[in-house]
């Protein structure tokens, strides 16, 4: 037997991994060098760690069970505690003054919308057929020129995203952003397990079954990078963190940026009013003073279905994922740990089975090991919520077309909602259900549109404001 093969078998034996070698001998070397580098860069023990823990929810329900109402703001409400003009006075203030940076998190595998491609790239403009990238960075770069200042944009790959992230950005000129100004770091992965026996799985002869570690991977790749320190060295104060599957998010809205300045705030997240109990939403509930999210499906149903006395769920701040954090709270946190904790999620993972067939599982086979970003909260001194309205701020492409919910169709329908509100605040006739779209470089809000001078003709058919 060689060496490697021995050291290697030597390491797993100690986790009953030894499968992993099974089909060592008809390798080519390039194809063992592969795999010995994978199996080297895997935390073995933590792997086993986590899975000996996975089906343990005692923790939560004792968390859940003592959750008040948390210390929240409602944008645009006059009667909120910061009113909503001083709050956005605070937060042009800042962008004016460079302090701000926006996180854009790209590097999910987006299985359920079963796209070949990241999903950054898929085509979601109502009218135009932009893709999500590209909405997404010309409202960075219309941010930049409203404020006078350079935004820099940093964006999260993984390596099933990163090397065509790279090249079509490059390929679009970054949609205008200066080379400079976009910043691409790779976050890291982990090994789906056999559900039933926690063995890794083989997702080729020579490769590991290796998925991105989770959106709080964040932390740790963004100061691993080295791009922490390039934001720290800019003079950035402030991330405005979001995720690359929702079109509507506001980025860098100064209003939200202001509630969180203003409240002295680590970390700032936006929520949405429940509608029911169980919304398939992260709750974000307040314990002895910290904030936590909890997760739809780690909510016990006699808990969610709580309500005060006025009738309102208990538990009613649904996580729509869009933070604002502190670049200095987000060096302490990335300085002071290995890194957020795992949680673990029962997906469809297709591996390799004994005899070297490749198995596509209809049903969740395996346990995937992910971070979540706002396990950060409970860790921030002070953390505050800002509700916003959900038909204006949060549209997430999940899934593929035929779902009941969160599908390119459904995006689309709710971006032209937006737009046609919009216009027609600005004095426009649009008829119902007609597409419309306008370019973030055209008008990032209701209020910009209308400065525009344009001839009030009705719409009836798609149009494109551009
Ligand atoms: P989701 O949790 O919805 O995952 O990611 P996903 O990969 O897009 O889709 P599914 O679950 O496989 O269908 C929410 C956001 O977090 C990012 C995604 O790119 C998306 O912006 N994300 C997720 C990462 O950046 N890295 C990860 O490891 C996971």
């Amino acid at each position: 037997m060689d060496a490697l093969k021995q050291r290697l078998l030597t390491t797993l034996a100690a986790f009953g991994q030894e499968h992993l070698l099974s089909f060592w001998d008809g390798l080519s070397p390039a194809e063992r060098e592969a795999l010995a580098t994978e199996i080297q860069t895997v935390d073995f023990r933590l792997v086993a760690d986590l899975f000996a823990r996975s089906e343990d929810k005692t923790a939560i329900r004792e968390l859940v069970s003592r959750a008040t109402a948390p210390r929240s703001y409602r944008c645009g409400d006059p009667a909120s505690a910061i009113p909503p003009d001083v709050a956005r006075k605070r937060g042009v203030e800042a962008l004016r003054a460079g302090h701000v940076a926006a996180m854009l998190v790209a590097g999910g595998q987006g299985t359920r919308l079963g796209f070949p491609h990241p999903k950054g790239m898929f085509p979601i403009g109502p009218v135009s057929g932009k893709t999500l990238f590209q909405i997404h960075l010309e409202k960075v770069l219309a941010a930049s020129l409203r404020y006078g200042v350079r935004i820099p944009l940093y964006i999260m790959t993984s390596p099933d995203t990163h090397d065509e992230t790279a090249a079509f950005l490059t390929e679009h000129g970054r949609f205008g952003i200066p080379a400079a100004d976009v910043v691409l770091f790779c976050q890291g992965t982990m090994p789906a397990v056999d559900a039933k026996t926690g063995k890794v799985l083989l997702a080729d002869r020579h490769r590991l079954a290796l998925s991105p570690d989770g959106h709080g991977g964040m932390v740790t790749a963004f100061h691993r990078s080295g791009a922490l320190d390039d934001a720290l060295r800019r003079g950035i104060r402030h991330l405005f963190y979001f995720q690359v599957d929702n079109p509507l998010v506001h980025v860098c809205d100064p209003e939200f940026l202001g509630y969180h300045l203003l409240a002295n705030s680590e970390f700032t997240t936006q929520v949405v009013r429940k509608r029911e109990p169980l919304e398939r939403l992260g709750n974000v509930i307040q314990v002895d003073g910290r904030l936590y999210v909890i997760e739809y499906s780690d909510l016990p149903d006699d808990l969610a279905a709580r309500r005060a006395s006025d009738g309102t769920l208990e538990i009613w701040a649904g996580s729509i994922a869009v933070h604002v954090m502190e670049l200095p709270f987000l060096q302490r946190m990335a300085k002071a740990t290995s890194g957020l904790p795992f949680h673990c999620a029962h997906k469809k993972v297709p591996y390799l089975d004994e005899q070297g067939n490749l198995i596509r599982p209809s049903e969740p086979n395996a346990i995937k090991f992910e971070r979540f970003i706002f396990d950060l909260m409970p860790l921030a001194e002070r953390a505050i919520v800002v509700e916003v309205d959900p038909e204006r701020h949060f549209a997430p492409l999940k899934n593929a077309s035929g779902h009941p919910s969160d599908t390119p169709e459904s995006v689309r329908a709710r971006l032209s909602a937006v737009y046609r509100e919009w216009l027609r605040k600005t004095g426009f006739e649009v008829a119902d259900h007609v597409p419309v779209e306008i370019s973030p470089r055209f008008a990032l809000d209701a209020e910009e549109l209308q400065s525009r001078m344009l001839t009030r003709r009705p719409i009836v058919t798609p149009t494109y404001f551009g």
